[in-house]
């Protein structure tokens, strides 16, 4: 396992783990004297969600918050990257499958299916061959591309280029307005 590489942001990739992590901890504090009395997996559950504001996030950037310790992309996808997406052929993806909490397990990986929201793409930023974290606009997809191996991901988080074995999972989330995103 290779956590620990810290490519330099590119000026679209930011990273916010700071920041969700702090509010992470505020929640945890407000709602334990709830969760206080109910049971252990609740209290677990509670802490296992964060509610993150994109309103910064403009097309063509990506954030990196932390959820449940994972690095967790939110990328707000341009027209041209939605529409790359949509071009391709489910059939001829090395895995066909979505990986979408949100969706059956069998769902086909299709862009719909990966993405919620056309502009917004929530992807667990983890990569599925030994877990390295992906660098977000590069490769020949324009996706990420895994520095460890080389593996690469579109701009729906499917892997196009081994040894990755899976496309990036996605994670439950909701989108609790247009500028608020809980995952988890
Ligand atoms: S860990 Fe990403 S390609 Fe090996």
């Amino acid at each position: 396992m290779a956590h620990s590489q810290t490519a330099e942001p590119t000026r679209r990739d930011f990273l916010y783990v700071a920041t969700a992590g702090a509010g992470a901890v505020a929640a945890a504090s407000a709602v334990w004297p709830l969760i206080d009395q109910m049971n252990p997996s609740a209290a677990v559950l509670a802490l296992a969600s964060t509610e993150i504001d994109i309103s910064a996030v403009q097309p063509g950037q990506s954030i990196t918050v932390l959820w449940r310790g994972k690095s967790t992309f939110i990328r707000r996808r341009t027209p041209e990257e939605i529409a790359a997406s949509k071009e391709v052929n489910v059939a001829d993806l090395i895995d066909p499958v979505a990986r979408n909490a949100n969706h059956e397990a069998d769902a086909p990986a299709t862009d719909a299916n990966r993405a919620e929201k056309p502009e917004w793409l929530i992807v667990v930023g983890v990569c599925t061959h030994l877990g390295c974290i992906p660098l977000a606009f590069q490769g020949d997809y324009r996706g990420w591309l895994c520095p460890c191996h080389g593996s690469q991901y579109d701009t729906a988080g499917r892997v196009r280029v081994g040894p990755a074995p899976q496309n990036l999972d996605i994670p439950p989330y909701t989108f609790l307005s247009d500028t608020r995103v809980r995952i988890g």
